[in-house]
């Protein structure tokens, strides 16, 4: 049973960073992480988590993720339980990869409701897919700190190792070609439905998605920014 509704919360809330695979969601996530102090909460990296130990949803996940598809609702949402109210969640988070099904938005928007958080920021990063492969078969992670890399786009300082902290990259094994194209549909038949969603509800920003990283951080922050300052009008600390 849902708990009952608390307070308004105050604080930055839920930022849901929607779009294709390689679309630089979980690029601008972390940036997002450092500059606000809010968690990024990833459900591809919580599922890769329990995939590597072998947890029971782990096992469950699997095979979804390894061809490409989306994992169901039910094992997602018994994932993301109880992720929204951490202790390092308290002023907010960004979700990145969740909702990614228009079940799991309506179950966010519920939750969100009883947590006392308002609607979410949401904005999509809009990409020409001729590009998505690029990316995606260019990407290397730090598996120590999560930085992400692109070995034609953003290439490490040394080759295959993290700038941060050295520790050796690696790919990810759903960034092969024919596990990609099946992502992709997943994502056009599933998730962009979610963008359409959030349109109709009115909390919707898009935004070009295959400029530089840089570009699309600013105006990120821009957004951000204006969800801050609305909040600090509505307790009244801003004229
Ligand atoms: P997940 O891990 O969420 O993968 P994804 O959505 O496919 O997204 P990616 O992580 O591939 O891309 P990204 O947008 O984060 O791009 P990135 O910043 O890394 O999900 C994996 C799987 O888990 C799914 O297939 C599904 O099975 C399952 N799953 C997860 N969540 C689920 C859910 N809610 N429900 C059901 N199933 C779920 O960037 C990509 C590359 O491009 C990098 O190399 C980067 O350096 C480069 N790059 C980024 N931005 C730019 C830029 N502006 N210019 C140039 N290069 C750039």
């Amino acid at each position: 049973m849902e708990e009952a509704r608390q307070e308004e919360r105050e604080g930055i809330g839920a930022v849901v960073l929607l779009g294709a695979p390689g679309a630089g969601k979980g690029t601008q996530a972390k940036l997002l992480e450092k500059r606000y102090g809010i968690p990024q909460i990833s459900t591809g990296d919580m599922l890769r988590q329990h995939v590597a130990q072998r947890t029971e949803l782990g096992l469950q996940a699997q095979e979804y993720m390894q061809r490409g598809s989306l994992v169901p609702d039910d094992v997602v949402m018994r994932m993301v339980q109880g992720r929204f109210r951490a202790p390092d969640a308290v002023r907010g988070f960004i979700l990145d990869g969740f909702p990614r099904t228009v079940v799991q938005a309506e179950i966010l928007t519920e939750k969100l409701k009883h947590l006392g958080w308002p609607p979410p920021l949401v904005v999509y990063l809009a990409m020409d897919y001729n590009i998505l492969l690029q990316r995606l078969t260019g990407r290397r992670s730090c598996p120590q700190c999560g930085k992400i890399y692109n070995i034609y786009l953003q290439p490490p300082a040394r080759e295959g190792l993290c700038d941060i902290d050295g520790t050796p990259l690696i790919t990810r094994k759903d960034d092969r070609e024919d596990v990609i194209k099946e992502r992709l549909r997943a994502f056009i038949e599933q998730t962009r439905p979610v963008a359409k969603y959030y349109r109709q509800v009115g909390l919707f920003h898009k935004l070009d998605g295959s400029r530089p990283p840089d570009v699309i951080t600013s105006e990120l922050f821009v957004l951000v920014d204006s969800r801050l300052h609305e909040e600090e009008t509505e307790t009244g600390t801003v004229a």
